[in-house]
C-alpha cells in the first residue's frame, strides 16, 4: 500500500511504500536510523541488520542525504519521538542518489542559505513555517468566509499609488505608465460597495531600501473593506481575525511550532478584545520609558513600536495617529482634526506592526480636499473619487502583513523565513 508520512496513523502494523527523500541517517555495524521526510512531515525508519538482506542493510548504511527512495516498512508507534510513529524497514528502493548535498546537518551562514532557498527549504525547520503559513491562509479564508466576506482580486498592475508615491515599483504598460500594487485597498473600497464585506489576498510590492527584519520588497496582504462599518467596528473584525488565526494553528500545527521551539503559552494567551492605546498614550508610554527625543507628530520607529509591546502580552491597537504621519484616505477624529480614525495593530515579543488600517474619508469634497494635498488629484484617482458621488457610504478596512503575521506565530526572527522566495533589498535570487 502507498502511502504518505500523513496517514501513517492509519496503517499501524501493517506494511506500506512511501516515496521520501533521506533528510538525515545514523547508522552502526547492526542498524540503520534513516530519517525520512516526504512532503507531509518526517518519520524515523529503522532498518535492523539481523531483519533484512545484507544487500538491503548495506544500501541503508550507505544511502545519501537528499537521496530520493521508495521505502517499505511495517508502521509501529513511538512514544519517544514527537511525531508518535515510525517505520521498520523492511526494503529501500533508490530512486535517485543525490551526490554531495550544499546543506549538511551542520551550521551554515544566513547569506549560505539564503542562496540555497530551493533546497533550504527542505529543512525541517523551513518546512515547519511553510506549514504555518499554509495554515494561516487556510484559517484566513475560514474565518472570512464564516463572517460573510466575499473574495474580491484587486489588479496587480495599477495607475495608483495609495501608500505614497515614494516607494513605487514603475514599468511600462505599452505607452502609457504603470506600478506594481502597493496595496489593493482603493480598488477593495470599490469592491466593498458593491459587495458589502470583501476580502483580497495577493502580493504587494514596495520599493522600500529598509532593510530590516521586518521588510520585504514583496510581500502577501490580506485586505478586508466593509460598507457600513466604522472605526470600532473595524477594530473588532481585527481582534477576532488574529484572534482565529492564532488558535487555529495552535490547534492544527503542534508538531510544527515543537520544531520551532516555539513558546505556546504566549499564544494561548491571544485571545479578543485586544488593548487599544492612542497615539498620544503610546507617547506618554514612550517618554516614561525614557524616549526622550521623541515628540508629538514623529513615527513610531521599530524600537518604539518594541518598548510599547513589551507592556502588553497581548497584540497591542495604536489608534488615532497624527494626521500628516498618514495617507490621504484616512477619516480624522470627530473631535480632533489634527488625528485620524486608524489604528497600527502592534504584535507582541517585537515583531512590530502586523496591521494598519482604517475608517476611510466617505465625503467627497473633503477627499478632494486631501487628494489636491498629497499632490494626487489626477486622473489616476478620479474612478475613487467617484465612489464618493453615488450613495457614498462610512466604511473602514485594514491590511495584515502575511510574513510579519507568519513570522510572530512561528517565532522565527526575520520575514526572509517566513516567505518561500524572499524579494530582499540585495537579493532577488533564487
Ligand atoms: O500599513 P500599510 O502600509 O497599510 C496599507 O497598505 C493599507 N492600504 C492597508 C489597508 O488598509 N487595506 O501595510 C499593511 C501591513 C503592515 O501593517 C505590515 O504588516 C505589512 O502590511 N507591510 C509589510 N510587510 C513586509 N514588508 C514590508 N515592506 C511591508 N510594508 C507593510
Ligand atoms: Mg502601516
Amino acid at each position: 500500500m502507498k502511502t504518505t508520512i500523513s496517514q501513517v496513523s492509519q496503517y499501524t502494523g501493517k506494511e506500506v511504500t512511501i516515496g521520501a527523500w533521506i533528510a538525515n541517517k545514523r547508522s552502526s555495524g547492526k542498524i540503520a536510523f534513516l530519517q525520512l521526510r516526504d512532503g507531509t512531515g518526517f518519520m524515523q525508519g529503522v532498518v535492523v541488520k539481523a531483519e533484512v538482506s545484507e544487500e538491503i542493510f548495506q544500501k541503508a548504511k550507505s544511502v545519501t542525504q537528499e537521496t530520493s527512495v521508495y521505502v517499505t516498512g511495517i508502521i509501529r508507534e513511538d512514544e519517544r519521538s514527537p511525531f508518535g510513529f515510525e517505520m521498520g524497514v523492511t526494503n529501500v528502493e533508490v530512486i535517485h542518489e543525490a551526490v554531495d548535498y550544499p546543506i549538511t546537518p551542520k551550521e551554515h551562514g544566513t547569506e549560505f542559505l539564503m542562496d540555497h532557498r530551493h533546497l533550504w527549504l527542505r529543512s525541517k525547520r523551513q518546512h515547519s513555517v511553510m506549514k504555518i503559513r499554509n495554515e494561516i491562509i487556510r484559517a484566513t479564508y475560514e474565518f472570512f468566509n464564516k463572517e460573510g466576506f466575499a473574495k474580491v482580486d484587486p489588479p496587480i498592475l495599477t495607475g495608483s499609488a495609495p501608500e505614497g508615491t515614494s516607494e513605487l515599483f514603475h514599468t511600462k504598460y505599452f505607452d502609457e505608465d504603470a506600478y506594481l500594487s502597493q496595496s489593493g485597498q482603493l480598488y477593495m473600497e470599490a469592491a466593498a460597495m458593491a459587495l458589502g464585506k470583501v476580502f483580497s489576498f495577493g502580493p504587494t510590492f514596495r520599493a522600500e531600501k529598509s532593510k530590516t527584519r521586518r521588510h520585504l520588497i514583496e510581500f502577501w496582504m490580506i485586505e478586508p473593506e466593509m460598507a457600513f462599518y466604522e472605526f470600532e467596528d473595524n477594530l473588532i473584525v481585527q481582534e477576532n481575525y488574529v484572534s482565529f488565526i492564532v488558535q487555529s494553528v495552535l490547534e492544527n500545527c503542534r508538531l510544527e511550532l515543537g520544531v520551532l521551539g516555539r513558546d505556546t503559552e504566549k499564544l494561548e494567551k491571544i485571545k479578543a478584545p485586544f488593548p487599544r492605546i492612542t497615539y498620544d498614550e503610546a507617547l506618554k508610554m514612550l517618554h516614561e520609558k525614557g524616549f526622550d527625543d521623541i515628540k508629538w507628530g514623529d513615527d513610531f520607529g521599530a524600537p518604539h513600536e518594541t518598548a510599547i509591546a513589551e507592556s502588553f502580552d497581548m497584540p497591542v491597537f495604536i489608534t488615532h495617529y497624527p494626521t500628516s504621519l498618514k495617507p490621504f484616505y484616512m477619516q480624522p477624529a470627530k473631535d480632533r482634526e489634527d488625528v485620524v480614525l486608524c489604528a497600527d495593530l502592534i504584535a507582541p515579543e517585537g515583531y512590530g506592526e502586523i496591521i494598519g488600517g482604517s475608517e476611510r474619508i466617505h465625503d467627497q469634497e473633503l477627499l478632494k480636499q486631501r487628494l489636491e494635498e498629497h499632490g494626487l488629484e489626477n486622473e489616476a484617482y478620479k474612478w475613487y473619487l467617484e465612489l464618493r458621488k453615488y450613495g457614498s457610504v462610512p466604511h473602514s478596512g485594514f491590511g495584515l502583513g502575511l510574513e510579519r503575521t507568519v513570522a510572530w506565530i512561528s517565532g522565527v526572527e526575520h520575514v526572509r523565513e517566513s516567505i518561500p522566495f524572499p524579494r530582499l533589498l540585495n537579493r532577488l535570487y533564487p
